[in-house]
């Protein structure tokens, strides 16, 4: 039985990027059918409606979707389009693995990093809750509840014990939000003591952004509230060799919707040199949430060995391959990568 997926170019770089996801799923061998939907910046401007219907529709039908960027217009215009999504369909765990990819070159190529963020997803100062009190003058809340905390909290130390990763450093900055970032943070106590085997950290953000540029191989889980972890995800890119290779996962009871963490990069959209990589590895997750572990297994493989081959590399990764170039020497490796059982 073939899946359904939902899939959404997005703008920007989203559509040559997801088309090479796609392609690569293809090649894996996993049995999936695309629901295509369109979502860009120039739709919700025609539309005017935060989120068009047919994408949620098409989300609530197939459950699971794998997404390209869509660009929100910097201080003005109209709100996050991703934000929305996550809020509607109660996406509420933002995950985001961050590991190093041998083969690309980076300040940290001697060093394994191997960390992942647990990021909150549907609050915070995402609430949208912005005023202009009298002219010049803006209240922005920032939004923190015991029932979004103790969730996040509780996914996090789940997946770690599932996982056996070791250790936890929950990200906040309490010292001076006592009471938001305070309540954040004993919800985050609370559950670390229904986890005895799970060693349990605090570090507060700025400290935090310091130690994981200086000591990042010490770093193995992070849980943090929605802005901090939107900040310190793309640090943590950086430490791998950027925003092309993070892949990313929203996830709630009752739907998934697999991204990167970059966004539609103005600066290079419809060049067709963005690297798909990060979307690829979000695709990987996605065939992981689909069961279809050895379509995984094998796509996460070719990706490798295309890095470790080092001939077809995108430009952010200090190569001279198009997207389009590094997404056929990936599908080349899958057809070289045996399947289980195959020699
Ligand atoms: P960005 O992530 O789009 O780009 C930052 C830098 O990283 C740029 O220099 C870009 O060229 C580079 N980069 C990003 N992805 C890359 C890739 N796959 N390959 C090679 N280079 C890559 O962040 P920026 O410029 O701050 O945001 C642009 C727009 O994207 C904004 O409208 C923002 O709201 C939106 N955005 C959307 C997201 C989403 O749909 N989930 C997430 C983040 C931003």
């Amino acid at each position: 039985m073939a899946h359904r997926v939902t899939l959404i170019p997005g703008d920007g770089i989203g559509p040559e990027v997801s088309e090479a996801a796609a392609m690569a799923v293809m090649a894996a061998g996993a049995p999936i059918e695309w629901e295509r939907v369109e979502l860009s910046a120039r739709i919700i401007e025609e539309t005017r409606q935060e989120l068009p219907e047919w994408v949620l529709e098409s989300l609530r039908r197939t459950r699971v979707g794998l997404k390209g960027p869509v660009t929100t217009p910097v201080g003005e215009g109209f709100q996050s389009v991703n934000v929305a999504l996550r809020k509607q369909l109660d996406l509420y765990v933002n995950f985001r693995p961050v590991r190093s990819i041998p083969g690309v070159r980076t300040r940290y190529s001697d060093t394994f990093i191997d960390l992942v963020i647990f990021r909150e997803n549907t609050e915070d100062l995402y609430a949208g809750l912005e005023h202009e009190v009298v002219r010049d003058v803006v209240t922005s809340l920032k939004v923190i509840t015991r029932a979004a905390s103790l969730r996040i909290a509780r996914y996090a130390f789940q997946w770690a014990q599932r996982n056996r990763r070791k250790r936890i450093h929950a990200v906040h900055k309490a010292n001076i939000m006592k009471l938001g970032d305070g309540l954040f943070l004993r919800c985050c106590r609370e559950v670390a003591r229904e986890f005895p085997d799970i060693e349990y950290r605090e570090l507060i953000v700025d400290n935090a952004a310091m130690q994981m540029v200086l000591r990042p191989e010490t770093f193995d889980v992070l849980l943090m509230p929605n802005l901090y972890g939107d900040i310190v995800s793309d640090l943590a890119a950086g430490l791998v060799g950027g925003l092309g290779l993070v892949p990313g996962a929203n996830l709630g009871d009752d739907c998934a919707v697999f991204e990167a963490v970059h966004g539609s990069a103005p600066d290079i959209a419809g060049k067709g040199i963005a690297n798909p990589t990060a979307l690829m590895l979000s695709a990987v997750l996605m065939l992981e949430h689909l069961g279809e572990t050895e379509a995984a297994r094998r796509l996460r493989y070719a990706i490798e060995r295309t890095y470790a081959e080092g001939a077809h590399l995108t430009p952010d990764v200090g190569g001279t391959a198009t997207t389009a170039q590094f997404t056929d020497a990936v599908i080349r490796n899958l057809e070289k990568t045996p399947r289980v059982g195959e020699s």
